[in-house]
């Protein structure tokens, strides 16, 4: 795929921070995202996937103009968003971003046909040139709904619906569209032809799509996956070509945020019965977290009895999956750090 060089989307440090009031007039906070760093090329597709409440619909929502950041950056297209004051933020909404949601007929209208609901966001936001139906037209057909224009939206199927609503997406020609579980409701055959029109859309306009899925089967239609995992990105998942062939195959790589840190796997901690610290070493292959030597009599109090569980004396064994984290390590190394 053809990709610009300057990056369309730039999140840095991105945080939000919802407030809850409490009956008793208290509040709570969540912190839907922590400090995520994204970047995002002009022409990509790429599926942002992750555990319900990681902070995915939260990050699309910024992305898309229709919530704030708390703090921190979120650019696209070199528009810093959290700077945008209401009007140019809704001046961004209307005509350089499109959203698709889960639910198709979020923003369809059942009794109405696939072209009166294509023409009438076309008729409020006042196109003028081409006539409206002959525009709506056009992206029915762009999305390869032509021949069922005439029919009412309660008489198409699922997989139709979101043809229509991604249709609605596009009328105000954006440069990207985000899509929040677009498939969330479709079966595998019909999310799979979903997914191909987004790579035709991608191609044929040079339309960058950032699409949210808890499906981790997403990989095989995107360029690649990023992972998010208590509102920070943890690892990315490429599609590298092998050497020999045109085969390919996904490695999932550990992400550093802008100040340098990881986030390790829960499993890989509990692997090795590491709590709060760890060594570092520094070895001929890259660097090793292990856990602090002497672990299993440790005088530190700050520890629980119960995370002071006995480890084993000889030097550990890392697990295969630790020499992909390297190979990042490495790269990142090799290309002067992580900026
Ligand atoms: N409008 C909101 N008000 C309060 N909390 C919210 C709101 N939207 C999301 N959250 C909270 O933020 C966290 C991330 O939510 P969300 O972005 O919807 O996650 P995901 O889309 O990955 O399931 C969750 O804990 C969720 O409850
Ligand atoms: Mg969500």
């Amino acid at each position: 795929m053809l990709m610009n060089s300057e990056p369309l989307i730039i999140c840095e440090n991105l945080v939000k921070i919802y407030r809850l009031d409490q009956d008793n007039g208290a509040s709570i906070e969540v912190q839907a995202l922590q400090g995520l760093d994204i970047t995002v090329a002009d022409g990509e597709m790429i599926g942002i996937v992750g555990a319900s409440g990681s902070g995915k619909s939260t990050l699309l929502n910024i992305l898309g103009g229709l919530d704030r950041p708390t703090g921190g950056h979120a650019l696209v297209g070199r528009q810093d968003l959290g700077n945008l004051n209401e009007r140019a933020l809704d001046e961004y909404r209307l005509h350089k971003v499109g959203f698709v949601w889960q639910q198709a007929t979020r923003n369809l209208i059942p009794y109405l046909t696939a072209l009166e609901n294509v023409e009438l966001p076309l008729t409020l936001s006042g196109q003028v040139g081409k006539s409206n139906s002959e525009r709506a037209l056009e992206l029915l057909e762009l999305v390869g709904l032509r021949e069922r224009m005439n029919h009412r939206i309660e008489e198409l199927s699922g997989g139709e619906q979101q043809r229509v609503a991604v249709a609605i997406a596009l009328a105000n020609r954006p440069k990207l569209l985000l899509a929040d579980e677009p498939t969330g409701e479709l079966d595998t055959a019909t999310a799979k032809s979903i997914y191909d029109l987004f790579r035709v859309l991608n191609k044929q306009l040079g339309l960058t799509i950032v699409i949210v899925s808890h499906d981790l089967g997403i990989a095989q239609y995107v360029d690649r996956v990023v992972a998010v995992r208590d509102g920070k990105l943890a690892s990315e998942t490429l599609r590298v070509q092998k050497s020999d062939s045109e085969e390919h195959h996904l490695v999932e790589l550990a992400v550093l945020d802008s100040a340098g840190r990881l986030q390790i796997p829960r499993e890989y901690l509990e692997q090795f019965h590491i709590k709060r610290r760890v060594q570092m070493e520094i070895t001929d292959e890259g660097i090793l977290i292990r856990p602090p030597e002497g672990n299993h009599h440790s005088h530190d109090h700050s520890l629980s009895s119960s995370e002071q569980e006995p480890v084993e004396d000889e030097a550990l064994q890392v697990p295969s999956g630790w020499s992909k984290i390297w190979q990042s390590f490495k790269s990142r190394f090799a290309r002067g750090g992580n900026k």
